[in-house]
């Protein structure tokens, strides 16, 4: 799993790209999950030694990739609609409109195949994601005059876009990154496409992924978020050939000199162990905050998406990592009006979220999703009743966020300042429990952790001030 948020967002994640390069231009539109995010910045990365360059002008790409997620509802409407947008844009170009080339990339990509091609002949080139490192040359088809459809499977292909063991051109775009340490998901919740569209969980080779980060790392990068759908399900290769979990990956980066922070996400509960469990209790730099999803607090809900576990494990499970961590701040995901929810299930999870007590979630409404075993199920819930209960749902998990943000006020913490804020002379960094913080403070500290007092709160995100340090009172 990969949170999205509660709406679904639309991340450019290059804005800083240097529109003015010579050559090709490429401009990538990125749906969805942090997964995603990630392979936009490899294909870039995979585009460059053709010489193309990002844009953040669409009007002027050569290329246009839609990198797309079907996670939620409607999400194949969304991209034939903005299909539609740029090629009206692409038509304004007059004689040159050809020049243009579009793709399809990602999730939808996978899941529609050559029925997007059908429906939006435009499009020059449908790739989902296992064949990202084929894009070079999936291009010099496109520009032959072929349109493409590469949604092809093979397992010992996954990974192949991202770098091998001693990568060339890890860039840092900031001073915090992605590195995707595992794809794809065995567990067939009833109500999710990933195990379809990402296809079976592999892992990366540990030597690769350490690789990645000391690149990482020597680029000027201070906090590093694993991603996987399932990234605690992480069970990669290491040098003797043994497989290694999460928590032994997390204590082998968490020495690499100049990492000041470590993340992870999204977690099964069922895959949570005593290594990952005591990483959290042994590694400073691992930060205490975690997204480990539920969905349901409603036992009867739980078996029938196939999550494999009751709340009483999860309960227990978040008991045992609550006394390994005590400040761990909770995050998760839910489900209303999954088929066949009853008012009482709904108030079970209503009640869960009061027993746990979250630091923040996301929520969804059950959309079906073609092709899972949920979608067909007949007992539908009514929408006005899943509209009813998200907003019943989200009012208790903001006043939760509120009061979780309200509780640092006065504190003092250490905070990794990441980019210039809202206001002038003002800069904003993230929390050890990722909460947004905005402080007064000068440039130069950009790109370093700072001591902070927390002042207050505006609605999800904290106020504070430096506490004046020999690098604070420097700059
Ligand atoms: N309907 C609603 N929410 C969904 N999610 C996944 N599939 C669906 C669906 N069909 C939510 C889950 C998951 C998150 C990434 O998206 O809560 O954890
Ligand atoms: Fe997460 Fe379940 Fe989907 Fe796997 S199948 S990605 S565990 S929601």
């Amino acid at each position: 799993m990969v949170e999205t948020g509660t709406n679904q967002t639309e991340i450019n994640p290059h804005p800083e790209a240097d529109a003015t390069a010579r050559g090709k231009k490429v401009f990538i539109k990125t749906y969805g999950c942090q997964m995603n995010v990630y392979d936009s910045t490899r294909m870039t990365d995979a585009l460059a030694p053709e010489g193309y360059a990002e844009t953040t002008k669409l009007e002027e790409a050569d290329l246009v990739i839609l990198n797309t997620c079907h996670i939620r509802e409607k999400a194949a409407e969304k991209v034939y609609s903005e299909i539609g947008r740029i090629r009206k844009i692409r038509d304004a170009r007059g004689a040159d409109a050809k020049v243009m080339k579009i793709g399809v990339a990602g999730c939808v990509a996978q899941a529609e195949g050559e029925e997007i091609m059908r429906r939006a002949p435009v499009v020059d080139l449908v790739f989902g994601p296992q064949s990202y490192h084929r894009l070079p040359g999936l291009l010099k088809q496109v520009e032959a005059g072929h349109s493409v459809v590469e949604t092809e499977f093979p397992e010992e292909d996954k990974f192949k876009h991202l770098p091998a063991a001693k990568p060339a051109v890890t860039r840092a775009r900031g001073f915090t990154a992605f590195l995707t340490v595992q794809e794809g998901c065995d567990k067939f919740c009833t109500f999710c496409v990933v195990p379809y569209t990402r296809g079976a969980e592999v892992s990366r080779p540990v030597a690769d992924i350490v690789a990645e980060a000391r690149a990482l790392v020597a680029a000027g990068v201070k906090e590093i978020t694993l991603l996987g759908q399932n990234v605690n399900a992480y069970h990669g290769k290491a040098a003797d050939g043994s497989s290694q979990g999460l928590g032994r990956l997390l204590q082998e980066l968490a020495v690499i000199d100049g990492l000041a922070r470590l993340r992870y996400t999204t977690s099964h509960p069922r895959d949570m162990d005593e290594s990952l469990i005591a990483a959290h209790r042994d590694i400073a730099c691992v930060m205490p905050y975690l997204h480990l999803p539920i969905q349901s607090g409603s036992d009867r809900m739980l078996a029938a998406m196939n999550r494999r576990h009751t709340r009483r494990d999860y309960v227990e499970l978040i008991g045992k990592i609550r006394a390994a961590r005590p400040d761990l701040a909770l995050s998760g995901d839910f489900i209303v009006g999954f088929p066949g929810e009853t008012e009482a299930d709904f108030e079970d999870t209503l009640s869960l979220i009061r027993e746990i007590g979250y630091a923040q979630a996301y929520s969804f409404k059950y959309s079906p999703r073609p092709g899972t075993p949920a979608a067909g199920h007949d007992e539908q819930v009514p929408e006005d009743v899943k509209s009813a209960r998200l907003q019943r749902l989200q009012a208790l998990l903001n006043d939760q966020q509120i009061a979780f943000n309200a509780s640092k006020v006065g504190s003092t913490m250490e905070i990794l300042l990441e980019r210039k804020g809202r206001e002038p002379g003002q800069l904003g960094g993230r929390s050890p429990w990722l909460q947004p913080v905005h402080v007064m403070a000068s440039d130069q500290l950009i790109g370093t952790l700072q001591p902070v007092r927390i002042t207050g709160i505006t609605k999800f995100s904290l106020s504070a001030e430096l506490i004046a340090s020999p690098n604070a009172s420097a700059a």
